[in-house]
């Protein structure tokens, strides 16, 4: 199947009415046209105009920073989650200009911090600029610098209780690990990218860098026992991709 095309699938039972029920016509396996569609719909009723959000993305292009950081209801989601534990302390890994910084820094309390690493030092002045004009500088620390290295220096006292790991995909099981490690019990980590339009299961057709990378971690996930994780696909205008969602016991 390929990246632009999934089969349209009801899972249960199909009642009297066939597969589709009453008032739903057939349709043919839906494209990047329908996804794309489907994100703006909920987008517009769900999500709110944001001039800091909107700020940071123009500022971005403006510095040619790639368009690479997660989607607005990715951003939103990566706030609720956060949220939802009552977050304090946040380790972000792959700042980029900071636009999933700011949703990150939004969802803790006043004294709450992330600490987010980022190789490339114009990466971090323009997420500098973003997060300040988004007002909340005070609730964010860049490092910057290779990740790895990085999160050596992280100070593992006091634990974080969410992590996002969003940067190269080579390092995907070494920083799943050092983010255990700073974790507290029953925190939570959010790996980006862990699908890739399917090609990360399908090693006979891609073997680059990146997917190896996650194919390596998720390889690793089958003996982890220090955590409970799951894998949720997501088809949107930019494609099919994912996140693995990961609680440390
Ligand atoms: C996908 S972008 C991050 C997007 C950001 N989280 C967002 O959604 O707004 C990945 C970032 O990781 C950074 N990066 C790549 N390799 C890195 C490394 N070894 N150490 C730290 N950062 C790295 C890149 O420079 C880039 O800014």
């Amino acid at each position: 199947m390929s990246e632009a095309q999934v089969e349209q699938h009801e899972p249960g039972h199909h009642g009297p009415h066939g597969r589709h029920g009453p008032g739903r016509r057939e349709r043919p396996p839906t494209t990047r046209v329908d996804w794309e569609r489907s994100d703006n719909f909920h987008n517009s009723h769900l999500l709110r105009k944001d001039e800091a959000l909107d700020a940071a993305i123009r500022n971005s292009e403006a510095n040619d920073l790639p368009p690479i950081s997660v989607s607005p209801a990715a951003g939103q989601l990566l706030y609720l989650l956060a949220k939802s534990i009552g977050a304090k302390r946040v380790l972000e890994i792959g700042t980029l200009g900071g636009y999933s910084t700011i949703h990150l820094a939004r969802a803790l309390p006043d004294d709450g911090k992330v600490i987010t690493l980022e190789l490339s030092e114009h990466h971090a002045k323009v997420a500098t600029e973003n997060i300040t004009k988004a007002g909340v500088a005070s609730k964010v620390d860049i490092i910057v610098g290779p990740a790895l290295d990085s999160l050596r220096k992280v100070a593992s006292e006091p634990k974080f209780d969410f992590a996002f790991i969003d940067a190269d995909k080579t390092n995907m099981l070494n920083y799943f690990i050092a983010a255990k490690r700073l974790l507290r019990k029953g925190g939570a980590i959010y790996v980006d990218n862990v699908i890739r339009g399917g090609l990360v299961a399908d090693p006979a057709a891609d073997t680059s860098e990146f997917s190896d990378g996650v194919r390596k971690f998720i390889l690793a996930m089958k003996d982890d026992e220090e955590v409970e994780a799951t894998t949720i696909g997501t088809v949107t205008g930019k494609g099919y991709d994912g996140f693995l969602y990961a609680v440390k016991k």
